[in-house]
């Protein structure tokens, strides 16, 4: 078991592949791209099965894939299956765009990943290209459908609102939920990299979504979700699938946090809003010293995030780290 200095339990590892994306999502990357890391400097597939199973003795037994586009990577199966092997991991799922999914569903669920998060902003086509910066909806939707037969524990769908962009869709995706087995997550838009220039005009709160299931009718009850992490969780009733609400800014979570995160060229983050890093490439072979780098990074890690402190006080125009999300991974 691995502990930070207030006591919070990490069992959650999100360990990004790649820092390379097919899309350059509006909140996510600066419209001319990011130069990405060598290829030398992402670590190997057997570099990340060595880290899985040294983490998997620290008690880690939850393993989400980020990217990056994750599926990006052409040993992306094989990752999967090997991680799911390893001793101790009981929970292996990706969080992806979507793009080569109907490609590749098949293999994954084959290979062992339990739970899916797919990207999904807008259900029109002209607006995800726009927020995608050149993304062809059709392929998600045909993605999302394969995946949907396939039996994972869990589909979830996740939505970022951006004001006056797709903040209209609200009714349009909890609809969705009607007859569709999965949970749609409303994610607040979160300062960080490139969408700091846009953030303080485009954010919204998470309040709306109950104000609009109330004006059109919608009964909706709390659930609970296995395996879900900061989303609240309802279902509206009688509908076949579910809705979360992810609200960094408006309400942290950050007390109950139980997550690391690894980046694709090799350093341990501890939050995902704090400027701490640490190499731990060359510690990957020895379980001690890697087992004390981990630890290090835990000690220093942050009660919380210092994300716009308040409602009133949207005054952060800097963000504590020099990574945009895309070379964190969420
Ligand atoms: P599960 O709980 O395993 O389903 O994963 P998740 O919902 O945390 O993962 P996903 O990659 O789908 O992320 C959804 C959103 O939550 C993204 O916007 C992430 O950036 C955000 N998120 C995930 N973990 C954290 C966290 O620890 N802190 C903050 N502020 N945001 C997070
Ligand atoms: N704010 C909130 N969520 C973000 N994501 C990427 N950038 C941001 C941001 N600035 C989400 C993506 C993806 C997940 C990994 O993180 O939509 O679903
Ligand atoms: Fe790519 Fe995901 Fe970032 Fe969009 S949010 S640019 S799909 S990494």
């Amino acid at each position: 078991m691995i502990f930070d200095q207030y006591k919070r339990k990490h069992d959650y590892l999100r360990l990004s592949i790649t820092d390379r994306c097919n899309l350059r999502c509006v909140y996510c990357m600066p419209k001319e791209g990011l130069p990405f890391f060598p290829s030398d400097e992402v670590l190997s597939q057997d570099e990340i099965v060595q880290l899985v199973e040294n983490f998997a003795e620290m008690g880690i037994s939850k393993v989400r894939i980020t990217g990056g586009e994750p599926l990006l990577r052409t040993d992306v199966v094989e990752i999967v299956r090997r991680i799911k092997n390893v001793d101790g991991i009981e929970d292996v799922s990706i969080t992806t765009n979507g793009l080569f999914l109907a490609k590749l569903a098949q293999q994954l669920k084959d290979a062992g990943l339990d739970r899916l998060n797919i990207s999904l902003d807008t259900f029109n086509a002209k607006r995800y290209k726009e927020i995608t910066r050149g993304g062809n909806i059709q392929q998600v939707l045909d993605g999302i459908s394969v995946a949907a037969k396939l039996n994972f524990k869990k589909i979830k769908l996740n939505t970022v609102l951006i004001k006056g962009q797709n903040d209209d869709e609200i009714l349009e995706f909890l609809n969705y939920t009607k007859d569709n087995n999965v949970n749609v997550r409303f994610i607040e838009f979160m300062p960080i990299g490139n969408s700091l220039k846009t953030w303080k005009k485009e954010y919204v709160g998470l309040q709306n979504v109950f104000d609009i299931c109330e004006s059109n009718g919608l009964d909706y009850t709390p659930i609970e979700l296995k395996g879900n992490g900061p989303s609240d969780n309802y279902q509206i009733t009688g509908y076949e699938g579910s809705f979360g609400l992810i609200h960094p800014i408006s309400a942290k979570f950050c007390e109950n946090c139980n997550r690391l995160r690894i980046t694709a060229d090799g350093y341990i983050k501890a939050c995902l809003y704090w400027n701490e890093e640490i190499n731990i490439r060359e510690a990957i072979p020895d379980k001690k010293k890697f087992r004390a780098l981990i630890q290090r990074s835990l000690d220093n890690k942050p009660l919380n995030h210092e994300m716009a402190m308040s409602e009133t006080d949207r005054i952060i125009d800097k963000a504590p780290t020099w990574r945009h999300m895309s070379q964190i991974g969420g």
